[in-house]
């Protein structure tokens, strides 16, 4: 049978490891050939073995998507690796210090914000400037809940990730007429390697994090997969400029 992906061709950023993995995977479970972008290599190559062992098709490339001209390089090969770019998945982030405004260090503001904002700006630039020459595709941001509610002790992640959301809306009202579509996803904590490192400041997070969230369980990376997916494929034709909480009913209340 043919998959729902099939000649179709997603960006994955930050894929090594977490949620961009598993979103890597995802797509090659559902026929695309897929482009694996992270800083780091050698997970980066993990995602790739795994797809292969999936008989999926992918390639990798080692990208630090704070830089503009590394974004640009990844960008001229996903083109020339496949030809097109159908789906841009701007999900590679860090969490940076854990702190109030007033300690917070400097340094860290910087750089959680060239990546997790001026990172997906530059994906997304670059992205929709190939998706026009095709006239179409789909782009989904990997924001938080933190960019949709404030979250003490982590400012400047909070701040990157609501501007993420900002980016995401303002530009799916541009390029509604065009095809693209445009849209945010908001996980609330999700075990991957960036939110376990939250317990190693504080073992004891586990459980009070655990019991903010009505569904008593956290995230995994494949929740938040499936719903990019979602995001990606023709059911959601309607859907763009949204900021979508996966958070198992934590901002409802
Ligand atoms: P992770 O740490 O498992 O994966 C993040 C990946 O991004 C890593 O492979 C890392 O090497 C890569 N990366 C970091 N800096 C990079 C850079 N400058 N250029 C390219 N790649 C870079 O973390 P996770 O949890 O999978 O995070 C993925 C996204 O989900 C992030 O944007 C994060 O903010 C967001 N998120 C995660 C939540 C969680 O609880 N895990 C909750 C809400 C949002």
């Amino acid at each position: 049978m043919r998959k729902p992906f099939t000649d179709q061709v997603a960006l994955v950023t930050g894929a090594a490891s977490g949620i961009g993995r598993a979103t890597a995977l995802a797509f090659a479970n559902m026929g695309a050939r897929v482009i694996v972008s992270d800083i780091n290599p050698e997970g980066g190559k993990e995602t790739l073995s795994l797809i292969e062992g999936l008989d999926g098709e992918a390639v990798f490339c080692q990208t630090d998507v704070s830089q503009l001209g590394e974004v640009k390089k990844l960008m001229e090969f996903c083109v020339s690796s496949y030809g097109r770019l159908d789906y841009g998945i701007n999900n590679a982030g860090i969490g940076g210090a854990w702190g109030k405004i007033a300690e917070y260090p400097i340094e860290e503001y910087h750089q959680v914000m060239k990546v997790n904002l001026d990172g997906v700006f530059y994906c997304m630039q670059l992205e929709i400037q190939q998706m026009l020459k095709q006239e179409g595709g789909a782009i989904v941001n990997v924001a938080s809940i933190a960019g949709l509610k404030g979250l003490a002790n982590s400012g400047p992640y909070s701040a990157s990730k609501h501007a993420v959301i900002g980016l995401s809306k303002s530009a799916a009202l541009e390029y509604a007429r065009k095809n693209i579509r445009i849209n945010a996803v908001c996980p609330v904590y999700t075990r991957t390697p960036l939110f376990e490192k939250i317990f190693e400041v504080d073992a004891s997070y586990e459980q009070k994090l655990l019991s903010l969230i009505p569904m008593k369980r956290y995230g995994t990376p494949e929740d938040i997969a499936s719903a990019i997916i979602w995001l990606c494929s023709s059911q959601s034709d309607f859907v763009t400029g949204q900021a979508i909480a996966l958070d198992g009913g934590l901002t409802a209340g």
